[in-house]
């Protein structure tokens, strides 16, 4: 498609109303990348000795420990496992109160429930859609042990002030980095700077796994009990002490596992880590360029000082310049073929957390007003030039035609 035939879909009929669609097929949101050195390196696992337990699984743990400039990263099952084992490791126990942004996966509060701790919610700054520092301090109170921050679609959060009130009240802080591999933080790589880091490595994330996912530490305590509690909470692998049989179990522990496999996966993947980080910047700033253009829109928020891993790319729509709703907007736009989602429908709006917390609507405003207004666009290292192309096209032919 030429600039020309773009400009002449951007004037015509929505495909909601039967115009034709900009494109022909659906592009998602988000997708793996997977080439054949990943393939390669799985299948030399298959062909070897360990499918599990094995050496591979400590490689992936090394490369991507120094990746993030952690001590140590100990690799899990998935994402929700990391948070899951973090939380734990950290002392978390029934009735410790933790702060977090609703704007998030419900795994970030879900893994505190696993532990008997209670998720506080605090409100967002509309400016970043990050933890705002000054609701988590109107949070506090004598059971706050955590604080838990999630870097909405890879921005940083702002650390400093979020370590500072930690250190104060001697909380422990733990990140929830699923979107922020590769960010930074002041030329700090997030996954270095607190007690704890997590990640993911799901299918849609930076590098992935099938399922997976990792918690990075300077502490070698907290590394040791990571390891115990992804494995039954036994104390050390017989592998690792020939002539003995016993496994003592010393913790509570689950089967959290990462598997050889996965790991040849992820090794393989993180070589490609940098390519992918530039190449989402790159479309981040084509869109960028294209929406701050367009009155009706917010382009994603930026933060001078960090490096934003955009994991993905958050549009908020301005609804008093608009006459259709985002329900529309959204139903319009993936009848254009652009595979757009919503991250997030805030966690203590969930009908689970209202039920059981008595949380309500009204809570925390600034992430409830954001969250009716986003949409998120597609964005993967693979979109080409015309992909990126045609999801501006069809946010300005909508946009056009849902403008006052
Ligand atoms: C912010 C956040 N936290 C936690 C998770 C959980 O990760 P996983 O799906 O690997 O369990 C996700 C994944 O979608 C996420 O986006």
């Amino acid at each position: 498609m030429n600039d020309a035939e773009r400009q002449a879909i951007a004037t015509e009929v929505p495909a909601l109303l039967g115009g034709m669609p900009v494109r022909a097929r659906m592009l998602p949101y988000g997708r793996q990348f997977v080439d054949e050195s990943d393939i390669q390196a799985v299948t030399e696992v298959l062909r070897g000795d360990w499918l599990t337990n094995g050496p591979t699984v400590a490689r992936f743990e090394e490369a991507f420990a120094a990746q993030v400039g952690a001590r140590f990263a100990v690799a899990l099952s998935s994402g929700t496992a990391a948070l899951h084992g973090a939380v734990t490791v950290a002392g978390l126990g029934p009735g410790d109160e933790v702060i977090l942004s609703p704007l998030t996966f419900l795994a970030s509060a879900n893994c505190l429930l696993y532990c008997g701790a209670v998720p506080v919610f605090a409100d967002i700054d509309p400016a970043t859609l990050n933890l705002d520092p000054e609701r988590v301090e109107a949070a506090f109170s004598s059971r706050t042990k955590a604080i838990l921050p999630v870097h909405f679609a890879g921005l940083p959060c702002p650390m400093d002030r979020l370590q500072s009130l930690a250190r104060a009240r001697g909380l422990r802080v733990i990140e929830d980095a699923a979107h922020a591999l590769g960010a930074e933080w002041r030329g700090r790589r997030i996954g270095a700077i607190s007690d704890l880091t997590t990640f993911s490595f799901h299918p849609v994330k930076h590098i992935t796994t099938g399922e997976g996912g990792m918690v990075t530490t300077n502490e070698p305590r907290l590394a040791e009990a990571l390891r115990r509690f992804r494995n039954h909470g036994i104390e050390r692998q017989v592998r690792d002490r020939p002539g003995t049989w016993r496994q003592d179990m010393v913790d509570f522990g689950f089967n959290y596992r990462l598997t050889d496999i996965q790991s040849a996966l992820g090794l393989s993947q993180l070589r490609r880590l940098d390519a992918g980080l530039a190449r989402r910047e790159a479309v981040a700033a084509q869109y960028q360029a294209a929406f701050e253009a367009m009155p009706e829109l917010l382009p994603a928020p930026t933060q001078p000082g960090t490096r934003h891993a955009w994991h993905i790319y958050p549009l908020r729509l301005r609804a008093e310049r608009l006459r259709a709703d985002r329900e529309t907007v959204f139903r319009a736009l993936r009848a254009e073929n652009i595979g757009v989602s919503v991250h997030y429908l805030p966690v203590h709006l969930h009908p689970y957390y209202r039920e059981r917390f008595n949380t309500v609507r009204g809570m925390c405003p600034a992430a409830e007003d954001a969250a009716d207004r986003l949409l998120t666009l597609p964005l993967f290292p693979q979109m080409t030039a015309g992909d990126v192309e045609d999801v501006i096209a069809a946010v300005r032919k909508v946009v056009r035609w849902a403008g006052r």
